[in-house]
């Protein structure tokens, strides 16, 4: 997935001014920045929930960023919010088949057992309202719930966010596994650490622009040039 001068409007206030990524095949890019650097507008307007005001989304070299929110699920890219959205009052099975209830029919690799494979303590709770979660768990089904969607490019918003450090490691490992199926994912983290152990490359945003661009490697060699743009936790 590529993006390509994308820009972004909240009315008339500017908010990302022309941004360029390229998401590798089943790699994973760590977008990172400070509160409000517009992180969370990135991935929506790759989503389609905000439209661009500029610029072109690609997917397999297709342009998709003027297509509706439902499409662009479809055709394989799949956003996890920011405050892990679940149905609270459905229960986790239910929140799992509503959401294979939008995919295509075509590709059909994700089902309820391998969301249970990948985070094991959701399966004991399958019956139990979603509402009623941890916050740990509560990630684990929205996760759970854009992988039934049987995505190509999974779109994290926070993922770590309010969670304890032990709860942080199990949703990593998770994410991680997902890499090594071949996922291409776009990871937004304020957890700077958390990042760079499962980034491929990185890509940093300082007030909509990019600020600094690199593999994870050239990051990890002069990490002091990251976190000028970041507040490290
Ligand atoms: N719905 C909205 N209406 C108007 N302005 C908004 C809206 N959502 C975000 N903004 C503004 O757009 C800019 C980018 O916000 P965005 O949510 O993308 O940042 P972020 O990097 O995700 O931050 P955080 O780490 O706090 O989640 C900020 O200045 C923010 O105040
Ligand atoms: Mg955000």
């Amino acid at each position: 997935m590529v993006l390509q001068g994308v820009h972004a409007h909240y009315g008339r206030s500017h908010v990302l001014h022309g941004i360029d990524l390229a998401l590798r095949r089943g790699s994973l890019l760590a977008l990172l920045g400070r509160n409000g650097a517009g992180k969370s507008t990135t991935l929506l307007s790759i989503a389609g929930l905000l439209k661009p005001t500029g610029g072109r989304v690609l997917l397999d070299g297709q342009p998709v960023e003027s297509q509706v929110p439902e499409a662009i699920a479809r055709r394989g890219i799949r956003l996890v919010p920011q405050g892990r959205r679940v149905f609270p009052s459905l229960s986790v099975q239910e929140n799992l088949s509503v959401a294979a209830q939008a995919r295509e029919s075509g590709r059909k690799s994700w089902n309820i057992e391998r969301v249970f494979e990948l985070f094991p303590q959701l399966k004991p709770r399958h019956r139990q309202r979603a509402g009623t979660l941890s916050g740990g768990e509560q990630q684990m089904l929205a996760i759970g719930r854009a992988l039934m969607g049987n995505p190509e490019v999974l779109l994290l918003d926070e993922p770590s966010e309010g969670l304890a450090p032990l709860i942080v490691a199990e949703v990593a490992e998770g994410i991680a596994r997902l890499k090594a199926e071949g996922l291409s994912i776009l990871l937004v983290e304020q957890n700077f650490k958390l990042a760079m152990t499962l980034a491929d490359d990185v890509v940093i945003l300082n007030t909509g622009a990019v600020a600094l661009r690199g593999t994870a490697a050239e990051v990890q060699a002069a990490p002091e040039l990251a976190t000028a743009h970041l507040s490290v936790i």
